[in-house]
């Protein structure tokens, strides 16, 4: 037990010694930090009931061992004196436990007027992430697809919500698990002191796809997040150029194509600064600057990793694709490559969920391509590009 002991600290020490908490995530969040202390209250506090307890045990036992005792000890019944104290000591230490537990809830919870406000909408099986123009200045509703992106430093207050069913915002390196809830709107506060990615998941059983419902929670410098910002409120997707495979994938982006009955992507997914403004699935208006495809299922998907990377895995299907066939086979037939996805899918196929037919019709493979060529091309301008630098 002594090696035990010895492992176990020498593991709480190295943990803390990389900037994590034993079982707490990340001590640059002050959720995990409070969350921490508050654990240390407890833990001490049981420290001492546990050597009280076992040492009046063992002192008990020693002292009324039979071989030393010829005489039966002292009989007695009822001891008010005793009682009073056996009472009032754990009635104190619940009290003294509940008003620390109180105390880290009133200084996690405060939402202040300036904090920055981020809207976490959950869907089956993607998030999207809007920055509501009435706690930033400055314009539009900016909307970012599955990367949370946040200064560090800084308060954010995220407010979770839900457009189906029950989902959970979690990013166990920033805190605790949150509930998005259709119709009902919380509000919390989240931090972190380092800059970088941290991985989030929903934390409630959702449905198919509740494992393939990541998202990442991308904390930059400042005046990164200042330049994103700034960037993010001024876009307007790029015009294509005329005669591109850019502006055929627009076309087909935003009016389908009547004849084989292809559904226009713009029904179902917004674009910031173009007429597309569905609501129904994942905001798209910075598709090529972001990394991921698919709520997470693919890393590395952004136009530099394109060339960069020869190969992105599927972690659901465990076949192998390039990044370029991959966003090839999600426009083709999204459910297929993800379980519970109501994407149409655009090879002629019908599917059903909840018994309904969906029936995306049908677009060419060039087509699809002429798709993917105009997502690739939403891109923040250079200076804002969040990922640059992130490996
Ligand atoms: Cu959403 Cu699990």
């Amino acid at each position: 037990t002594r090696a035990g002991l010895i492992a176990l600290g020498a593991a709480v020490l190295s943990s803390c010694g990389q900037g994590q908490f034993i079982f707490l995530g990340d001590q640059a969040a002050s959720y995990n930090r409070e969350i921490w202390n508050l654990s240390l209250w407890a833990i001490g506090l049981s420290i001492i009931i546990f050597v009280g307890v076992s040492g009046m045990l063992f002192y008990t036992v020693q002292k009324f061992r039979e071989d030393r005792n010829t005489a039966a000890p002292q009989q007695f019944h009822g001891n008010n004196k005793l009682e009073a104290w056996l009472i009032g000591i754990p009635i104190i230490l619940v009290l003294g436990l509940s008003v620390l537990s109180v105390r880290s809830l009133a200084r996690l919870n405060p939402v202040s007027q300036e904090t920055l406000g981020i809207e976490a909408l959950g869907a089956q099986f993607w998030w999207n992430f809007s920055y509501p123009a009435s706690t930033v200045q400055g314009g539009s509703v900016v909307t970012n697809g599955n990367e949370m992106v946040m200064p560090a430093g800084q308060k954010v207050a995220i407010t979770t919500t839900s457009r189906d069913v029950i989902h959970g915002f979690w990013a166990p390196n920033l805190g605790g698990q949150r509930a998005s809830i259709p119709t009902v709107k919380k509000v919390w506060e989240l931090d972190t002191q380092r800059p970088g990615v941290y991985q989030g998941n929903c934390s409630q059983l959702c449905g198919a796809s509740h494992a393939n419902m990541r998202f990442k929670v991308i904390a930059l410098p400042p005046e990164r997040f200042a330049a994103y910002n700034e960037a993010a409120r001024a876009y307007v997707a790029p015009t294509p150029a005329p005669g591109s495979a850019e502006e055929r994938g627009y076309n087909l982006f935003m009016q389908g194509k009547a004849d084989t009955g292809a559904v226009a992507c713009a029904s179902c997914h917004r674009v910031q600064g173009t007429p597309a403004g569905g609501v129904s699935g994942p905001d798209l208006s910075f598709f090529g600057t972001r990394r991921t495809l698919g709520a997470g299922m693919w890393e590395a998907m952004t136009p530099r990793h394109w060339e960069e990377t020869e190969v992105a895995q599927s972690a659901k299907t465990e076949k192998q694709y390039s990044p370029a066939q991959a966003l090839h086979e999600w426009i083709k037939n999204s459910p297929r490559v993800k379980p519970g996805s109501i994407m149409p899918s655009y090879d002629g196929s019908t599917y059903f969920v909840d018994g309904k037919p969906i029936k995306g019709g049908l677009l060419t493979d060039d087509e699809i391509d002429d798709v993917a060529a105009y997502l690739r091309s939403l891109r923040l301008p250079e200076e804002a590009d969040y990922w640059r630098g992130i490996p």
